[in-house]
């Protein structure tokens, strides 16, 4: 195992899309930023240096952390941010896990432009993947442009300002041919492969605000992991993407050589917004053939792409069926999943309603008194108003001061009614029939090695969104998903605890339901969140703790020597 060693310069360059040009804050001046190539069982340091002018984390997606929650990079909660002028090194390592992870700022709305691939090569090398060795690896990156401050974005929709919605998709920071001012082909993500040659695409969606369906004109898939886990190989000629998962798929290029659009699609549900613009973006797969290679190279111009057949943009159902085909592989880091259960919870993901001013019930009528939340189980998240970040409080048990700062999150939601009944889809966010809904720290405390089931229910008053719910320091087995209300009786016998696929982000269906275990066994404060930016922004978080149970926790090693002390300005979003 060796060090791997990276220098993230992250700061404001200059950036011409869409006619126009945009301040937009990135690493090494890259869009997106560099690739963290690593294998398993090796050590990463990053020295972060924060040219931009924002407090900044970064927080090292779907790595497990164990024994490190310290690098988890979420401000405020495991460290203080790195100041503006400031640097700081993250480091950690990555035994034990193999596949496409990801890297990106968790602040505010920044993770749009500041993310990029995080690769973990197996340590017996390519030949020891449980499918055929490819012929090259290529990351694929579906994201979105915005030409407006990312953290002026958040801010509007949190105060429901403004409406702000990203300008383009991209694929490997490309727009492609759809957009005005780029309109030439040459101008998306171009692909050249071999025909015959086997490729293993890593795909990343880092969007913060869509699903996105992918096709390749006359080509399939065979998804071979998922969120870095192995799953059974799975062909499909789509693939659905929530944001924060990634999928590594083969593609064979055995097509007729030539070039064949690759579409990426944000899936939006069909309510409440059908005026949203459908921001496609395509980029080209081509053959190289001999005939342009002795022409010099020189792309023939007659050679129109073939476009592929996309879903509908409010096709829910294929994402659905898609997710639900994931199963587990068995493999050397196969994990048995636990079949008993200690800690059960039930969490209904809605829209609710608060007053500003912070008290549970105000006058619909007073417009802007009240604004529109999200909610677990009718709780929406207040990140804490400490100066400290709650890890260091609770390592070293400052008075018992974090637990004064919690609220429990509930088992299950305060009432019970038929959460995905249709007549609750909200017309509009003014006449939604919302929950009633409290602000506070929500937090579940776990004793460390307990084994924890949860139901994660979406709701029709959340305007029927699917839900990327991630758990940081931890992967989960999905046991089962469903549509409709969760019935244990019925859904119980159901669960998959043969070969569950292992996630790190799980996808809540539209109007539907899934069930997820996982052991919670490393010690720290995770965040638990909806990977769609628009949703934490609105409170859809909570804190899940994992502590030994003595006065002070002794699993987990004292913070790094070198850790940020916080700056006079706390007041950051996480994200
Ligand atoms: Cu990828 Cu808490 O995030």
């Amino acid at each position: 195992a060796s060090v791997v060693e990276h220098t993230f310069v992250v700061r404001q360059v200059k950036m011409t899309h869409l006619c126009k040009e945009t301040l937009a804050t990135v690493v090494n001046g890259q869009f997106p930023g560099p690739a963290i190539e690593v294998t398993e069982g090796d050590s990463v340091t990053v020295h972060v240096v924060n040219q931009s002018p924002y407090n900044l984390t970064i927080h090292w997606h779907g790595v497990k952390q164990r024994l490190n929650c310290w690098a988890d990079g979420v401000p405020m909660i495991t460290q203080c941010p790195i100041l503006p002028n400031q640097n700081f090194t993250y480091r950690f390592n990555v035994a034990g896990q193999e596949g496409t992870l990801w890297w990106h700022a968790h602040v505010s709305f920044l993770r749009a432009s500041v993310h990029g691939a995080l690769i973990i090569r197996p340590r017996r090398g390519a030949s020891s993947y449980p499918f055929p060795k490819p012929y090259k690896e290529i990351p694929i990156i579906i994201g979105e442009w915005w030409d407006i401050d990312l953290l002026k974005a958040d801010w509007g929709i949190k105060q429901h300002v403004i409406d702000a919605y990203f300008n383009a998709s991209t694929i490997n920071g490309k727009l492609g041919d759809l957009y005005s001012c780029s309109g030439a082909v040459e101008d998306g993500y171009l692909l050249d492969v071999e025909p015959g040659r086997t490729y293993l695409l890593r795909i990343i969606n880092a969007a913060l605000f869509a699903e996105y369906y992918l096709k390749i004109a006359g080509h399939k898939f065979t998804v071979v992991a998922a969120d870095a886990n192995y799953v059974s190989p799975y062909t499909t000629d789509v693939i659905a993407i929530a944001p924060g998962e990634t999928m590594d798929a083969l593609l064979v290029a055995d097509a007729d050589p030539g070039r064949y659009y690759m579409v990426a699609l944000p899936n939006q549900s069909p309510l409440p917004d059908p005026q949203s613009p459908t921001l496609i973006t395509r980029g080209i797969v081509q053959y190289s053939n001999k005939q342009r290679a002795a022409d010099g190279g020189g792309r023939p111009s007659s050679d129109i792409p073939v476009s592929p057949e996309m879903p509908d943009q409010h096709d829910m159902i294929t994402s659905f069926y898609f997710h639900g085909n994931l199963t587990g592989l068995h493999h050397p880091q196969h994990l048995e999943v636990p079949k008993h259960v200690d800690e059960r919870l039930f969490i209904t993901l809605g829209l609710g309603s608060i007053c500003r001013g912070g008290q549970s019930s105000c006058k619909r009528s007073e417009n802007n008194e009240s604004m529109d939340v999200a909610t677990m189980n009718s709780f929406t998240y207040q990140q804490p108003a400490v100066a400290t970040p709650l890890l260091e409080l609770h390592y070293y048990n400052t008075d018992n001061r974090v637990l004064s700062m919690l609220q429990e999150l509930p088992d299950k939601p305060p009432r019970v009614f038929n959460y995905t009944d249709p007549a609750l889809i909200p017309p509009g966010p003014k006449e939604a029939k919302l929950e009633p809904t409290s602000k506070a720290t929500i937090a579940r405390r776990f004793r460390q090695g307990a084994v924890v089931e949860v139901v994660f229910q979406g709701m029709a008053i959340l305007s029927s969104e699917s839900n990327p719910m991630h758990l940081h320091g931890h992967d989960v087995f999905v046991l089962a998903q469903g549509e409709g209300n969760y019935d244990a009786t019925r859904d119980v016998p159901r669960y998959n605890l043969v070969n569950p696929a292992v996630k790190n982000t799980v996808f809540v269906p539209r109007l539907g339901w899934v069930a997820v275990r996982f052991i919670a066994d490393n010690p720290g404060i995770w965040y638990m969140h909806c990977h769609f930016g628009f949703h934490v922004s609105m409170g859809m978080v909570a804190l899940f703790i994992v502590e030994d149970g003595s006065i002070v926790d002794t699993s987990l090693p004292a913070p790094p020597a070198d850790f940020p002390t916080c700056g006079h300005d706390h007041n950051v979003m996480s994200n």
